[in-house]
Order: C-alpha cells, then sequence, then structure tokens
C-alpha cells in the first residue's frame, strides 16, 4: 500500500543546537489525527545524532541527504550506509538536483547511491525533475524517463521513495500547479514495476498549498526544503487537512 510521507530537507541548514530547539517546538505540535502519516526530517550529517537522541520515542524517522555507495575507504568528504544506520538513520535523499547540479552527481552515481543505500537497509528518496528550459521545450517526460530509466537499474522498488521535484520550483515560490505535479507524478507511476512506491512532490511547497497538493490522487507526500526550517510551518504542512 501507498503510504503518505512528508520529509523536511533541511540542505545546508542548522546546528545541532539549532536542530534540537527546532524538536522542542515541533514535536508538540504533531497532530495525533495525522498518526498515519510518516514524518521524516533530514538535517545535516553533523545534526544527525543529536537528532537522533531527541527524536527517540517520536514517530518522526531520521532522514540523510546523502550516501557513498562503498562501505569504507578513501574518499574524503563521503559517508557510508553503516556510517548512518549507525545514527538511527532510516532514509536517504539520494539525486536530489543540488547534487547534480553543483556536486558531479550523475545518473550513474545515483544508481550506486540507491543501490548501497538499499544493502545497508536505509529507504532512499530518489529525486527527479526537470529543469525550466527543458519543461518550456516539451521535454519534461522524456527527462523525467530517462532519469527513471538510468537510476533504478537494478533496484528494488519495494524499499524506495520516489520525489517530483522540478528544478524551476525549487526556492522558487513558484509552485509546480496542483494538477500538473499530479499528472507527471502519474507519468512517473506508469514507469514503475511497484505501483505502491510512495511518491512525493517537492518544489515550493507551503502551509498555504498543502493542502491541494495533498488532495490529488496521485501524490503521497511531500518533500520540503525552506518551509521545512521553521517548527509551526512544518507541523501545518505535516497537518494538512
Ligand atoms: O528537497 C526539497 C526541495 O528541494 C524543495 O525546496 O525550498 O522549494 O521547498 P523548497
Amino acid at each position: 500500500m501507498r503510504k503518505i510521507l512528508i520529509a523536511g530537507n533541511w540542505k545546508m541548514f542548522k546546528t545541532r543546537a539549532e536542530a534540537k530547539e527546532f524538536l522542542q517546538t515541533f514535536l508538540p505540535e504533531l497532530e495525533e489525527t495525522a498518526e498515519d502519516r510518516g514524518v521524516i526530517l533530514c538535517p545535516t550529517f553533523t545534526a544527525l545524532g543529536t537528532m537522533s537522541k531527541n527524536l527517540h520515542g517520536s514517530r518522526v524517522r531520521l532522514g540523510a541527504q546523502n550516501v557513498h555507495w562503498e562501505l569504507s575507504g578513501a574518499y574524503t568528504g563521503e559517508v557510508s550506509g553503516p556510517m548512518l544506520a549507525e545514527l538511527g538513520v532510516s532514509y536517504v535523499i539520494i539525486g536530489h538536483s543540488e547534487r547534480r547540479q553543483y556536486f558531479g552527481e550523475t545518473d550513474e552515481t545515483v544508481n550506486l547511491r540507491l543501490k548501497a543505500a538499499q544493502e545497508y537497509g536505509l529507504t532512499p528518496i530518489l529525486c527527479v525533475g526537470e529543469t525550466k528550459a527543458q519543461r518550456d521545450a516539451g521535454e519534461t517526460e522524456a527527462i523525467i524517463s530517462a532519469q527513471l530509466t538510468q537510476d533504478l537499474v537494478d533496484v528494488d522498488q519495494s524499499n524506495l521513495v520516489i520525489a517530483y521535484e522540478p528544478i524551476w520550483a525549487i526556492g522558487t515560490g513558484d509552485t509546480c500547479d496542483a494538477q500538473e505535479a499530479n499528472r507527471v507524478i502519474g507519468v512517473i507511476r506508469s514507469q514503475l514495476t511497484n505501483p505502491d512506491v510512495s511518491i512525493q512532490y517537492g518544489g515550493s511547497v507551503k502551509p498555504d498549498n498543502i493542502d491541494e497538493i495533498m488532495a490529488q490522487s496521485e501524490i503521497d507526500g511531500a518533500l520540503v526544503g525552506g518551509a521545512s526550517l521553521e517548527p509551526a510551518s512544518f507541523a501545518r504542512i505535516v497537518n494538512y487537512q
């Protein structure tokens, strides 16, 4: 069965102290009526340990923002699956457009990271999406299809979450129209072998558009950047109507 999953991607924001302070306000605001919704927070690597301790006993799960495909080795600046699992991490974002754009992430390395995450017991959140120029050129479906085809080679679709993040909607306030996001997510679903994969929408999700986004039949959750940094705002998103 498809699960509702709302995740906050904190990118390179929040020290350990700030992360702890966030939880003190955020956790009491989680409504019990929304208990069937999975809630995930993905802080920086440095805040994972503190978050893990402070999330103990709560229903919020911990996610990381990247993982290397080797168990260990001479890979300066990288972190492996067992290192994350040891800290209580359950999910890991892979292939975010910021990694693809600024850090040389390719579909080949995305594929390696996806397989490694699964091998070490983590659930990957694979991000796919098109640029504005690609959308304007009518290439949205082709771009996403190519990403999925390459990224998902030998990936187990029974332990996978996908996030559709149109790059032009990230951090711009320019949210993708909810019906259009629903349509593209339907296209993504049609390319999967497992119909139960949860597919999130990401890109300028805010308290004032989450209700409409979550009312769409194909959308199973959200991957939230900026609006997940403030406790009341993220609580409102998680407690959507
Ligand atoms: O991964 C979440 C993201 O890229 C969307 O960011 O700030 O537009 O919600 P934002």
